[in-house]
């Protein structure tokens, strides 16, 4: 665990501590800055509910730190959604999926009255794109869409050895235009055989939590 995912993970905790109360449920997402939220979480497991999680991997560790794991379906809702990002705009648009996680990800994120995004300095972008953009695929479409993302400019790679939660596939793409995230994560959406992208735009965070290291 670096340093930097430490100390922003801290900074997490700290901001959701005084907060937490006895029926809170939290929102919880995946990656490797999330895991040290977790291990910062922890210690406060007495003081809230439990949490819904967006990935299989975030919820075995949730329950190996003592955190209940709620079905989304069994809960009413959500104060706060923390998850990290692989890039952010000055904007708060975000990129995300290098885990493969972003579909149940902005689902949990939508949820959430406050999504709280935690990052180090390197995810700070002036411009999102340079990152691939991640797109979850039924597997039978692959082919059929990423011809239509080649149409919209885009240069798609199969993620090779990589299935999602829910057993699809991953492209990232390469060399889309970003610079009006909605439209193209509505327009990306549209494609039949997409499941999801790993746009934020929609469902932005409405705190960004950096690392000071
Ligand atoms: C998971 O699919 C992603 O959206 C992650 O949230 C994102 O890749 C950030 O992960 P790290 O914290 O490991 O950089």
């Amino acid at each position: 665990m670096s340093a930097s995912k430490i100390n922003v993970a801290k900074q997490a905790v700290s901001y959701i501590a005084d907060k937490l109360t006895p029926n809170m449920i939290l929102g919880i997402g995946t990656g490797s800055t999330v895991n040290c939220f977790i291990e910062e979480l922890a210690s406060y497991s007495n003081l809230f509910k439990g949490a819904v999680s967006s990935s299989n991997a975030s919820s075995k560790l949730l329950q190996s730190k003592g955190i209940e794991v709620f079905s989304l379906n069994d809960v009413n809702g959500i104060e706060f959604y923390i998850d990290g990002a692989d890039e952010v705009d000055k904007n708060n648009n975000l990129i995300k999926g290098g885990g493969a996680a972003h579909t149940r990800e902005k689902i949990v994120a939508s949820a959430a009255k406050d999504f709280i995004c935690i990052v180090d300095k390197t995810k700070i972008v002036d411009k999102l794109g340079s990152f691939p953009l991640p797109i979850e695929v039924i597997p039978e479409s692959r082919s059929l869409v990423a011809r239509q993302i080649v149409a919209l400019g885009g240069i798609p790679e199969l993620r090779q050895g990589v299935t999602t939660d829910q057993e699809n596939q991953i492209l990232d793409v390469k060399n889309l235009d970003l610079s009006n995230p909605k439209e193209m994560e509505s327009r990306l959406n549209a494609i039949a055989g997409i499941v999801d992208n790993g746009i934020f735009a929609f469902h932005k965070p409405s705190v960004v939590l950096v690392s000071e290291v």
